[in-house]
């Protein structure tokens, strides 16, 4: 009697343990690591947003395993991303680290993907140089050569001869003044002032103000996700759309998020990007009404899209590999994935691992009393330019 309760007792045991470890090998962590708090966290709430869609559509499973996302705030600050990342790896096992809201966290993040062979899917950042930073990398957002270059293209044709540039000075705001200045100036164009805001409390009035003082034909600028409506502010305070200079860039001065708050000053603007909550497809009409039920009405931007692609390839290339958590099987299967996106058709590239995507001129109107960047013209599947130059 006693030896039969023991036997069933062990079996019991044995049973749970075994059910334990099965369960923890049928759940796959993903761990987000996005700004949620300060002053880029509309970045954390655009993406958080639609992974949770993306998980609300098309269910918790994939490859046969379930997805489980652990969302943790960085502040947007390198260290604080490092040492979450470090803790998602060893701690909660996670199979992929995602995120990354800022050039410098996915920077500082790049050896721990490296070393534990956990892919990381950039969902926001956009310097060119951070994909080669680790093989475990795969972008889906952009990069700001490949949204700058067909916004100095237009320039250059449009008749516009003198242009300042202002930029955040960090990775992505020195590759969008670098590409700008490169195509602009080969194609004739003269920039008489080049000037650089810092990334942490930027102050603009007074490079407006230089901006003005030196009466170009334009103002091209670009600022991170979360900032284009002190931009705007200025650029109309000091009077610099009254005098007629006209306001370029790639889009993140125009960002979706916050453009419908900005006013007639953001009418006309002229910029390059690869989303528009205003893009004309069925996928992208579907995309923005769910993404506004599910979130009180919230328009996406561009920084949604890449959440929302991430997850894609989570899904994907787990049903590629069967539900196998291999770093460098899953990366495998990453490689050349191509799909339909909300932004449009996008690939990624076998060879540099980043996003192949159309990117949109496009001109903010008013549409049914709402602001847009309205798109007017394509260049199509656009690999990154920082790389294929170098
Ligand atoms: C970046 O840090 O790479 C970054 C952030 C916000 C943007 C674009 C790039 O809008």
């Amino acid at each position: 009697m006693l030896r039969r309760l023991f036997a069933g007792g062990a079996g019991t045991l044995v049973a749970a343990l075994m059910c334990g470890g099965a369960f923890a090998q049928d759940t796959v962590k993903v761990g987000l690591i996005l700004p949620m708090t300060g002053p880029f966290a509309s970045t954390g709430r655009q993406i958080e947003a639609a992974a949770k869609l993306y998980m609300a559509q098309h269910g918790a499973m994939a490859g046969g395993k379930k997805i489980e996302l652990i969302v943790k705030d960085d502040t947007g600050v390198a260290d604080v991303t490092k040492r979450l990342a470090q803790e998602l790896v060893v701690n909660d096992k996670v199979a992929f680290l995602a995120g990354f809201g800022l050039t410098p966290t996915a920077l500082a993040t790049a050896p721990i993907a490296t070393e534990a062979k956990v892919p990381m899917i950039v969902m926001a950042a956009g310097t060119s140089i951070i994909t080669e930073r680790s093989p475990f990398i795969v972008r889906t957002s952009f990069t700001l050569p490949q949204n700058t270059l067909p916004v100095a293209e237009w320039a250059a044709k449009n008749g516009l001869k003198k242009v300042v540039t202002l930029v955040t000075d960090f990775g992505p705001g020195l590759d969008a003044e670098k590409t700008f200045t490169e195509v602009f100036t080969k194609a004739g164009g003269s920039i008489p002032e080049k000037l650089r805001v810092p990334l942490r409390n930027p102050d603009f009035a007074p490079f407006l103000q230089r901006a003005a003082d030196a009466k170009p034909d334009a103002l091209f600028v670009f600022v991170p996700s979360g900032a284009g409506s002190a931009v705007m502010k200025q650029f109309a305070e000091r009077g610099l759309n009254k005098a007629g200079i006209k306001l370029i860039g790639p889009g993140d001065v125009t960002d979706d998020d916050i453009l419908n708050d900005m006013g007639d000053v953001a009418l006309g603007t002229i910029t390059s990007m690869h989303y528009s909550a205003a893009h004309k497809s069925a996928e992208n009409q579907a995309f923005v009404a769910a993404f506004g039920k599910a979130n009180n009405g919230m328009r996406p931007n561009f920084m949604a899209v890449g959440g929302w692609d991430g997850m894609h390839l989570v899904y994907q290339a787990l049903a590629k590999t069967g539900g196998k958590t291999d770093g460098e099987a899953l990366v495998g299967a990453m490689k050349g994935m191509k799909w339909v996106s909300p932004r449009g058709p996008i690939s990624i590239d076998p060879e540099t691992r980043d996003i192949i995507q159309n990117v949109y001129m496009r001109k903010v109107e008013r549409v049914d009393g709402q602001l847009y960047n309205v798109e007017f013209a394509t260049f199509e599947a656009v690999k990154d330019p920082g790389k294929t130059k170098k």
